[in-house]
């Protein structure tokens, strides 16, 4: 084959921010490693990794799974990739959803859903489908309504058996490696959902099963707090911890992310203010002039050196959370597309920020949140409410199926109650067609707490006050919360007989 020269275009080179190479991590893979042999030879194990924001649980899973094979990782979060992974062997695949940072609720079944819409991109050369009619195709709302309706406790539970099902019926073709990022902050529906798997996994052949989250976020009451230990207590459940780097081996990731070794006072001095976090590490060597720097400070200089339009755009870009479609950012920020890529590209070149062919994302979701934290209180609320805006006038700026969840998450952040009451409502609606009862709850808890905000909330919602507190009470019974369930249900007849709104729940 013959190569035509074309004419060299001078290009900035991003600066190597991340190394190439996997550092250390040797336990953690043969780890993983016995586990999909477990699974290959007709075992059964799921893996639960937990670890501090930044220590490399994601980089650890995405070569494991990676390796030997077509990679795994795809910008925003999601994937479903086939390789040979890391323990040889069958090709094995990888089916990978990230659970969206998204305020206190959740988007419903977020990482299944992005699983399967990636499925059905593929679904030719995938080799199975979702039978017209199955409960799945809720999670998918441009395929169109499922057959059934009734009774929402037994369609989810159909749901339920159908993921199984389907799982099973890739596993048939090849090992499948089921692998959910972040569980922190998964959605209620999805926490059911891992656990029903994990819970069957006994059933299903040739399905290895990997969770991750940050445990640093497991406040108390955090709900992954009763799950995880319950779900150890299973045989073929294991739970690690995964911990930062060693000295010898923070050193050597100075190295490969400087393209040479390194004075041995400077990975000293990383590895003491690092302790070890990979991600730490790659901020400090970034900026090994600025001693006193915490590593959000360095994350913010990062950002602050950079042109100022360039960092108003990444400011807009952190209410959308660790990754923003094009559209979107171009509505809230009013710049067409080339414009946006302009403005973006020193981000890009600095490795805060990747560009896909439809958005960007935050190198890691970290810089998101330390800039998003960083707003000025004016500017947080008129972000908020540009991507409000931006979402009412064209829902299709994200996924089907998104968009009022996401506007009463905006809506609220910008302080416009009216607003936040109606799509929080539109989102109960959705999420009960997802049955998704948890989030059907939470948002229905919502317009309960701002009904009193808001003088026209019966015209919003086309019902009185007794309505949505009857919505909310057969949200809380199909979600499982019977005691809940009976309160609302008392309270929605007291609020009918008096005719008048009661305190907020
Ligand atoms: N063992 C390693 N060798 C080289 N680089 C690493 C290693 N572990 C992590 N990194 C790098 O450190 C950064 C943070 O890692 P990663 O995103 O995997 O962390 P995480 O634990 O998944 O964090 P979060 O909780 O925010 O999801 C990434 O840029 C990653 O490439
Ligand atoms: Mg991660």
């Amino acid at each position: 084959m013959t190569a035509v020269a074309g004419p060299r275009v001078a290009r900035a080179e991003p600066e190597r921010v991340t190394s190439p190479v996997l550092v250390g991590r040797r336990e953690e893979l043969a780890w993983l490693s016995e586990a999909l042999a477990r699974v290959r030879s007709g075992g059964t194990a799921a893996l639960l990794i937990g670890g501090d924001a930044g220590v490399g649980k994601s980089r650890l899973v995405s070569e494991f799974g990676a390796a030997g094979g077509v990679s795994a990782g795809a910008a925003g979060g999601v994937s479903a990739g086939v390789s040979a992974g890391a323990a040889g062997g069958a090709p094995v695949r990888v089916l990978t959803g990230r659970c969206p940072e998204l305020g206190a609720v959740g988007l419903p079944f977020a990482p299944f859903t992005a699983i399967l819409r990636d499925l059905v991109r593929d679904w030719g050369t995938v080799g199975v489908a979702v039978p017209p009619g199955w409960e799945l195709i809720r999670l998918l709302p441009e395929l169109g309504e499922p057959a059934r309706k009734g009774n929402p406790r037994s369609a989810r539970a159909r749901l339920f058996v159908q993921m199984v099902s389907l799982l099973e019926q890739l596993a048939r073709q090849r090992p499948v490696m089921l692998v959910i990022e972040d569980a922190h902050w998964a959605d209620e529906s999805t926490r059911d959902l891992i656990s029903f798997l994990i819970d069957s996994q006994r059933a299903m052949d040739r399905v290895l099963i990997i969770v991750t989250y940050r445990s640093d976020e497991l406040h108390r009451g955090h709900p992954l707090r009763a799950l995880l230990p319950r779900l150890g207590r299973l045989g073929w459940v294991q739970r690690t911890e995964l911990s930062g780097l060693s000295r010898g081996e923070s050193a050597e990731l100075v190295g490969h992310i400087l393209g040479g070794e390194p004075a041995a006072s400077l990975a000293d001095r990383i590895y003491r203010r690092a302790a070890g976090n990979p991600l730490f590490v790659e901020e400090l060597v970034r900026a090994d002039r600025e001693p006193t720097a915490t590593p959000c400070d360095l994350m913010l200089a990062g950002v602050r050196r950079l042109p100022e339009q360039t960092q108003d755009v990444l400011r807009a870009a952190s209410v959308g959370g660790q990754r923003t479609g094009r559209g979107l950012l171009s509505a809230v920020t009013g710049m067409g597309a080339e414009a946006l890529d302009a403005a973006l590209r020193p981000a890009v070149a600095a490795g805060l920020l990747t560009a896909d062919t439809d958005g960007y994302a935050f190198r890691h979701s970290l810089i998101g949140e330390t800039l998003h934290q960083d707003l000025l209180p004016g500017e947080h609320t008129a972000l908020h409410h540009r991507s409000a805006a931006a979402l009412e006038a064209d829902p299709s700026l994200v996924p089907a199926g998104r968009a009022a969840i996401e506007q009463a998450q905006h809506w609220q952040h910008a302080h416009d109650p009216a607003r936040a009451l109606s799509s929080a409502w539109q989102a109960a609606a959705d999420a009960g067609r997802a049955l998704a009862c948890g989030e059907q709850l939470a948002m229905l808890t919502r317009v309960l707490e701002l009904w009193r905000s808001v003088p026209d909330a019966e015209r919003l919602t086309g019902g009185d006050h007794a309505h949505v507190l009857r919505q909310a009470a057969a949200a809380a019974s199909a979600a499982g919360d019977r005691q809940l369930g009976i309160s609302l249900t008392a309270a929605a007849r007291q609020a009918a007989e008096s005719g008048r709104p009661l305190a907020a729940m």
